[in-house]
């Protein structure tokens, strides 16, 4: 399992490091949006404020010529560390068969349907990324979407792995793993919210009240 920071911000990605249990960083062009108006420099300054694993990182532009050509100078700038994460989409997904083939790690992204997880192992992709909250929001039911994808990868013995993004508590990051998801991407709050609980900070007061300051 691996836990990935969804953040285009260079004070959480140096925060992110600082934890020592986060492996990469999940971006977006909203989240990218929120930063800069300059993506591709500011992926620079991710990778140097998360010094190890990888970035996923979303063309900003949507058609197949300008997500292609600025998937590859995304790549170019750390092509161990940098994952193309692209819509699930036909074009996006004629895409990542040709990355995968030029040796360029992709991930589908905002996949909510069996069919997509069955093209992103067909074209090779890391990781499909379903959004498990937005999911929730609607019909489909966010943790069934990550039962179907798991389902269906299993039965294919596959390499790609799921990646859950759209989280917004701990408890949604640990029902996201129970549904079968490989790996979790949530923002900064979450991340660092995942070890609270009630029991163990009455525990720590109960420790220190023990060992009053002199
Ligand atoms: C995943 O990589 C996305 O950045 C993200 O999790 C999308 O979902 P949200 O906007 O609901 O958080």
């Amino acid at each position: 399992m691996a836990i990935l920071l969804d953040s285009a911000s260079v004070d959480d990605a140096a925060a992110a490091a600082a934890l020592g249990f986060v492996h990469g960083i999940t971006t977006n062009p909203a989240l990218m949006a929120r930063e800069t108006t300059e993506p591709l420099a500011h992926l620079g300054r991710l990778l140097a404020a998360f010094p190890g694993g990888p970035i996923c990182y979303q063309p900003t532009r949507t058609t197949y010529a300008q997500m292609n050509d600025e998937a590859r100078a995304a790549a170019a700038l750390a092509p161990e560390r940098v994952v193309a994460k692209l819509p699930a989409t036909l074009d996006a997904i004629k895409l990542a068969a040709a990355l995968t083939d030029d040796g360029i790690r992709c991930a589908l992204t905002a996949v909510y349907s069996p069919a997509q997880a069955l093209l992103a192992h067909e074209t090779g992709c890391v990781w499909i990324i379903p959004y498990v909250d937005r999911a929730a929001r609607h019909a489909d039911g966010g943790l069934t979407v990550v039962d179907s994808l798991a389902a269906i990868l299993a039965r294919l013995q596959s390499g790609t792995r799921i990646l859950a993004a759209s989280l917004k508590s701990a408890p949604q990051v640990v029902d996201a793993i129970l549904h079968g998801a490989h790996d979790v991407t949530a923002p900064l709050e979450v991340l660092r919210s995942l070890p609270a609980h009630p029991l163990t900070e009455s525990a720590v007061r109960e420790f220190a009240a023990a060992w009053p300051e002199a």
